[in-house]
């Protein structure tokens, strides 16, 4: 068993996909274990994504990320890393398989709808940084 975090982006949540990429996620077999709606501060969205510091995009990333509400989840489930990151599909949604998440949800890869934890590491760094009481 494992958990990864997962976080439904503002593009998404202000399309109405919130409840869509929620039962997506039941239906491939992982269970939605916590989850908090919240409006990130620069502050949170640059500490969340410090690895990416310094990168072109990495402005217009902190910008998008705080541009409306997220819900952030902890999901849990056998290889809850890597089927999450298979259901979410390539970074780039025009790359990505239909079926998938960023596919079906998303049109570019600077608003792809959802991010999923990439290693067990990452996963424990970012289910601390959202669900400290976990
Ligand atoms: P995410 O999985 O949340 O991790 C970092 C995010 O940066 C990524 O999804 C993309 O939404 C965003 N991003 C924007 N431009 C790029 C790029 N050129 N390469 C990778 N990620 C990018």
């Amino acid at each position: 068993m494992q958990t990864t975090l997962s976080i439904i982006k503002p593009d998404a949540v202000q399309k109405g996909y919130t409840e869509d990429i929620c039962t997506r996620i039941k239906e491939s077999g992982l269970k939605i274990i916590s989850k908090r709606q919240v409006l990130l501060s620069s502050e949170q969205a640059e500490g969340f994504y410090d690895e990416h510091k310094g990168k072109p995009f990495f402005e217009a990333l902190i910008n998008f990320m705080t541009s409306g509400p997220v819900q952030v989840q902890i999901l849990e489930g056998l290889d809850a890393i890597s089927k999450y990151r298979s259901l979410m599909g390539n970074t780039n949604p025009k790359k990505a398989k239909p079926g998938t998440l960023r596919h079906d949800f998303a049109e570019a890869i600077d608003a792809n709808a959802v991010h999923g934890s990439d290693s067990l590491e990452s996963a424990a760094r970012e289910i601390a940084y959202f669900f400290p009481e976990h």
